[in-house]
């Protein structure tokens, strides 16, 4: 009876052990779970469909339980996003802040409607969701850092608004895989848009810069 008792506590781990090396392994497991979303998108638009697709930045930066970010990654995500960015033709990044107070807590833009994706000449920016912005508002989220008095705490100088707008732009230009959506880059947002949204953030008249 010992004995048995014995074999059966060696027995034991040696069966769990065997159990977990047969387990898939990290990578093979985050394979499956984007197959799986990717399968079920199979009847929506090809614009949707497209977007389960991990470009090369996105894949490291959505590493299963993978180590941090190294030095040498974050590099090429940063180079990648800093060649994505473009201008507007006019050349002003800066652009009509009452434009961008429309923009800015407009949700619209490639939602699925009726079963299809809605199409509108052009998209909003829903920065709101993730950005307190006015500070009379009190429908904002906390995703991202409060942006409210963001012209009155950093001016307008040419390089403040060269910032802004490359930040939102491509934000892993200077956040690798950061929360905030690469809005100009995906093609989200014209670069037009992007102007009008950099005026709201820094003009003295938008309400970003009044008091509260
Ligand atoms: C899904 C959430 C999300 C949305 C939507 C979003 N952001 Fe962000 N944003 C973030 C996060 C998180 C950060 C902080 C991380 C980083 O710096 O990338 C950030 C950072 C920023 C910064 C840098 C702040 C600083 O102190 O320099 C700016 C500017 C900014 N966002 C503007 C915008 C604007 C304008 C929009 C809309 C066009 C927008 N964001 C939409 C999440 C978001």
């Amino acid at each position: 009876m010992m004995k048995f008792k014995f074999a059966l506590m060696l027995l034991l781990p040696m069966a769990w052990i065997a159990g977990c090396a047969s387990f898939p392994d990290a990578d093979s497991t985050a394979k499956h779970a984007e197959q799986l979303v990717a399968d079920a998108y199979v009847s929506t638009a090809l614009t949707l469909k497209q977007r389960t697709l991990q470009d090369a930045s996105q894949h490291v930066c959505s590493a299963v339980g993978g180590p941090k970010l190294s030095q040498a990654q974050s590099a090429i995500i940063v180079k990648g996003a800093r060649d994505s960015i473009q201008y507007p033709t006019s050349g002003k990044l800066s652009g009509n802040w009452k434009i961008g107070a429309e923009l800015v807590s407009d949700g619209r833009g490639q939602r699925i409607v009726n079963g299809k994706v809605e199409e509108l000449k052009a998209n909003g920016a829903l920065c709101t969701n993730c950005h307190a912005m006015d500070p009379k508002e009190v429908n904002a989220g906390n995703v991202g850092p409060s942006l409210a008095g963001y012209g009155t705490q950093r001016g307008n100088s040419e390089a403040v608004v060269r910032y802004t707008y490359e930040r939102i732009f491509n934000a892993w230009a200077f956040m690798p895989c950061s929360n905030m959506p690469r809005l100009g880059a995906s093609g989200f947002l014209t670069p037009e848009q992007i102007a009008d949204v950099v005026a709201y953030l820094i003009d003295p008249e938008s309400p970003v810069n009044k008091p509260s």
